[in-house]
């Protein structure tokens, strides 16, 4: 079986069998990343570009690794070092990048649709690494494997997707790839961060994290964006902590422990307490490790 798709956009669309196949080849991507010898040669000859225009840490780093542990040859692009700064377009940048003979982009850029509208002007295959608000289909994905890692399979478990909902593409490609895989999915937080009619997408929306502690099995905890924070969204730091911080005593509210994840970076003690965030029932370093499988994964399904 092969993706329908030569680019990884979004998994809005994606089939049940298709984020499966992702999830299945990444289990032996997963394994090679114990060995003490960490390199396979599927993506030799083959050349990446990393074009992030936007900042990343976790992604980044997860995605050179992932293609160096591939073996390609791999460039990284910064926007403060680049042409941008004087005024290139995308179009431009990506066009010119393509003549030099390379086989396969990943791409971050603030613009939701980039992605998409790069995979229209190059020929090689594209990866979106997050497109403003729009999708971050790896890191849905990796929270997917993590979560199949740990509960065996993603049928029924029950995922409340915590905060900022209506900004975050980890909360749309999370809710995309897990409904498809069968997951019962919520949100909880404000209503000013909620979408209307996000039900649309088969979630159940809360608004009272002690309304939906009881009734998951995994809270995934997503950054409080504090650059919104003078947007009004929410009154401070401090309220939001009050009602949306997950901490400790919330959840031990909860009849059976709750799996605790969070894409990265943590704003310790604000949308989630430190203690959880490094307990024995976080998955937060997990999902970096496994994040290297999945994107070696999906690097080697569009390769080759
Ligand atoms: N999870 C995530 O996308 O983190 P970075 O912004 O550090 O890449």
């Amino acid at each position: 079986m092969k993706l329908k798709s030569r680019h990884l956009l979004g998994l809005e669309g994606m089939t049940k069998e298709e984020l499966r196949l992702i999830l299945d080849t990444a289990v032996s991507f997963r394994e090679i990343l114990d060995r003490p010898i960490k390199k396979v040669p599927p993506l030799q000859g083959k050349t990446v570009v990393n074009l992030f225009f936007e900042s990343s840490t976790r992604t980044r780093i997860s995605f050179e690794l992932a293609e160096r542990r591939l073996s390609a040859d791999v460039v990284s692009f910064s926007t403060a070092a680049s042409s941008v700064s004087k005024g290139e377009t995308l179009k431009d940048t990506a066009r010119n990048i393509e003549a030099m003979k390379i086989d396969m982009v990943v791409i971050r850029h603030a613009a939701p649709g980039s992605a998409h509208f790069l995979s229209r002007v190059v020929d090689a295959n594209v990866i979106n690494a997050g497109d403003g608000g729009h999708e971050h289909p790896t890191q849905g994905l990796l929270d997917m494997y993590t979560l199949r890692e740990k509960f065996g399979s993603l049928e029924g478990l029950r995922v409340c997707i915590v905060g900022d909902i209506t900004h975050s593409r980890v909360a749309r490609s999370n809710i995309y790839g897990l409904t498809t895989m069968g997951a019962k999915v919520s949100v909880c937080g404000p209503e000013t961060l909620i979408p209307r009619e996000i039900e649309r997408l088969g979630v159940k929306v809360y608004h009272h994290l002690e309304d939906v502690i009881p009734e998951v099995d995994v809270l995934n905890v997503l950054r409080i964006q504090l650059e919104r924070q003078k947007s009004g969204l929410f009154p401070s730091l401090r309220e939001y902590h009050r009602f949306f911080g997950v901490t400790k005593e919330k959840v031990s509210r909860a009849p059976k422990p709750i799996t605790i994840m969070h894409p990265g970076p943590i704003n310790r003690d604000v949308e989630l307490s430190a203690d959880l965030a490094d307990g024995e029932h976080s998955v937060i370093l997990q999902q970096v490790t496994n994040g290297v499988a999945v994107r070696m994964a999906v690097l080697y399904l569009l390769g080759t």
